[in-house]
């Protein structure tokens, strides 16, 4: 194997974006206005956003132009002059969670060379497993819940009751809730945010074995770029509402019954991500407060060297305000 030298990592500048973007939200944790929260991320993310040395496209962003002003689907960010790459943000990562004052919200973001990110067009929502390193194998979206549930136990040397599987609480997951605990699988069922619970579930300390269930495809992406970079996997499957929706996915080029892969989600082998907690759940702990500062956690990868840093920052929110012209 060929050595390389050290090179600049990307994710450490970028958790300085996911900072801003948690700061902006922090402030409205449990005012019951996700929008407002979710506007606040949004402008934090863009200003640190613009201070990174890199070309990027937003491929993964706040939706349509003229519905979303900042972070849309095209937009190029960054300051110029780095490598060219696609970007993925979700400023936040759990609107509804930050405004109820709920757990599991993050800001989040994923860079990967340009050209490599699967585009989720008009494909809302993807069908997903994710699981860790040791589970990895043992996933398959076209298997039964109660099969992968007895194939995890299998790969960690555990009893199917000692898994531990993360669902979004919605109707459309009751057959899947229904049969995972006739498996035996503890099932934990969230509000919102199922990007945190599929990085979790390659963290051995969080407690999480598997993410399941239907979600959100640019979520999807998100999750398969930090798995790449933590060790562990995603399977996706479009999953259109409406024949409608099928029919236009259908129009639009896309296979319905293809399984996409990790690779498929996020092509390049050079991914970094960053994160940071706005409500403390399983992956990080929450943004606090504390007299004339904030205190963020964050997580930062990178795909090539699998390095998996954890920052915690006290940021002196006079002087914050003062260099960004921002209050926090
Ligand atoms: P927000 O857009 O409010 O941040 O919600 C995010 C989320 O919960 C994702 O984590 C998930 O993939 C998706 O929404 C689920 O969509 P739905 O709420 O429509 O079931």
């Amino acid at each position: 194997m060929g050595s390389q030298h050290p090179d600049r990592n990307l994710a450490l500048e970028l958790v300085r974006v996911t900072e801003a973007a948690a700061m902006g939200a922090g402030r409205w944790i449990g005012r019951g206005d996700k929008i407002a929260a979710d506007q606040a991320a949004v402008d934090g993310m863009r200003t640190m956003l613009d201070s990174v040395a890199m070309e990027g496209v937003v491929v993964i962003g706040e939706g349509e132009k003229d519905e979303a002003p900042m972070l849309y689907n095209g937009e190029e960010v960054g300051a110029g002059g780095g490598q060219q790459v696609d970007v993925a943000v979700d400023p936040l990562e759990g609107t509804r969670l930050t405004a109820l004052g709920q757990p599991n919200a993050i800001a989040v973001i994923a860079v990967a060379e340009r050209g490599s990110m699967f585009f989720p067009g008009a494909a809302v929502y993807m069908e997903k497993i994710a699981a860790g390193a040791d589970a990895v194998n043992a996933i398959d979206i076209n298997a039964s819940p109660t099969e992968n549930v007895n194939a995890v136990a299998k790969a960690k040397g555990r009893r199917p009751t000692d898994v531990r599987v993360v669902v979004l609480e919605r109707e459309r997951h009751e057959d899947l809730i229904g049969e995972l605990r006739q498996a035996g699988a503890r099932v934990n069922l969230i509000r919102d945010g199922d990007v945190a619970p599929a990085i979790a579930a390659a963290r051995p300390e969080t407690g999480v074995d598997l993410l399941y269930g239907i979600g959100g495809t640019p979520e999807g992406v998100i999750s398969a770029a930090a798995l790449k970079a933590v060790g562990g996997g995603i399977q996706g499957k479009l999953w259109p509402r409406t024949d409608e929706e099928r029919a236009a996915l259908l129009e639009a080029g896309y296979d319905l019954d293809r399984v996409l892969f990790t690779d498929d989600l996020v092509r390049s082998d050079d991914v970094f991500v960053a994160a940071t907690g706005v409500t403390t759940g399983a992956l990080l702990r929450g943004i606090r407060y504390v007299t004339g500062a904030a205190i963020t956690d964050s997580i930062a990868l990178r795909s090539r060297s699998g390095t998996v840093r954890r920052i915690e920052a006290r940021h002196t929110l006079s002087k914050l305000a003062h260099f960004t012209g921002r209050e926090y």
